[in-house]
């Protein structure tokens, strides 16, 4: 161990509602739970990169978060999943954009970090874990094929509704609003080890009921960014955080020199005039650590060395806060 504080932050991320994850209680126990193993690898020694592989692979393992097991279905009934991991020391991203039937995404993009193609899609990350015998994994669980179904059937009727008001054009599938998930589930880890070093790492099923093809924010540093000085991994609406490039903006505004919880203030404050519905989540290497949403809820929890907190009772709408 270093000189430096260790210090955690995770996201399981923004959605609409904590009622079909069990509630406040239970996702406060399981995001303590899986913050303090990951704290435990950091005090054991483990680098920030190392530890935010273990929190990225529980979190995707865990059902109720969009990412990994429980992913959420495309339009076309499949799920892909994309991931990314920034070493912030080295400040080396490696990402892996939809891809099928692995269990744990960001081992993917882990093993990308030493290769010198660092970002493959579909076709890319099935090849190599073809050739790193991965094991086949389905991620589908009842509860996501239920949602899919129901989605399927409103979008049916929505696309009826708009073909008769507006004779051959036709609807979009976006998400419903009633749909739990509705595009912003995505599971995130940042970590400050106690040799100083950041990595962030970002894993998603997607929005949910997209287009074939679509790619998601959390494999491109608008959704997951690091340098020696922070890092940001963001949940919410990949389009809105793309227009923002937000987990890039925020780390560069604190390389900048503006300190961190400013430049989370700055950058949600810009976000939610333009209306975006999103969340980040990030700390430096001075050990500060802090977070920002304005979407309803942002199930984030940390560990400062001495305590644990989270975000889950925010007030709905624009804010930010820090440890
Ligand atoms: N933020 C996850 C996504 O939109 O794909």
């Amino acid at each position: 161990m270093g000189t430096t504080t260790p210090k955690v932050i995770i996201h399981g991320g923004a959605g609409s509602s904590l009622q079909g994850k069990g509630g406040v209680e239970a996702v406060r126990r399981l995001l303590y739970g899986i913050v303090e193993q990951v704290y435990g690898c950091v005090m054991g020694g483990g680098t920030a990169t190392e530890a935010v592989i273990l929190g990225c692979r529980l979190l995707e393992d865990e059902p109720r978060f969009n990412a990994g097991t429980g992913s959420v279905l495309q339009s076309d009934g499949q799920i892909r999943m994309s991931a990314a991991l920034m070493d912030g020391a080295a400040q080396r991203f490696s990402g892996t954009i939809n891809g099928s039937r692995i269990k744990n995404p960001i081992e993917v993009a882990a093993f990308l970090q030493g290769q010198r193609d660092r970002v493959l899609s579909d076709v890319g990350t099935a090849e190599l874990a073809r050739e790193l015998a991965l094991p086949i994994h389905n991620p589908l669980t009842d509860l996501r094929l239920q949602e899919w179904l129901s989605d399927r059937k409103t979008d049916f009727q929505r696309r009826m509704a708009s073909t008769i008001a507006e004779f051959g054009e036709e609807a979009t599938a976006e998400p419903t609003a009633d749909d739990p998930e509705a595009g912003r589930g995505t599971i995130g880890v940042v970590v400050l080890d106690g040799e100083g070093r950041i990595a962030a790492g970002t894993s998603t099923g997607g929005k949910g009921f997209e287009r074939i093809g679509r790619v998601s924010d959390s494999a491109m540093p608008a959704g997951n960014y690091a340098t020696e000085i922070a890092g940001v991994s963001c949940t919410g609406i990949g389009e809105d955080i793309i227009d923002e490039c937000l987990a890039a903006k925020i780390v560069i505004r604190t390389g900048d020199g503006l300190p961190l919880a400013a430049a989370f203030e700055k950058s949600m404050a810009e976000a939610a005039l333009r209306d975006r519905d999103l969340g980040a989540i990030g700390l430096d290497r001075r050990g500060a650590i802090a977070w920002g949403k304005c979407s309803e809820v942002l199930l984030a929890a940390y560990h400062t060395g001495d305590r644990l907190g989270d975000t889950l009772e925010l007030p709905d709408g624009l804010q930010t806060g820090h440890a």
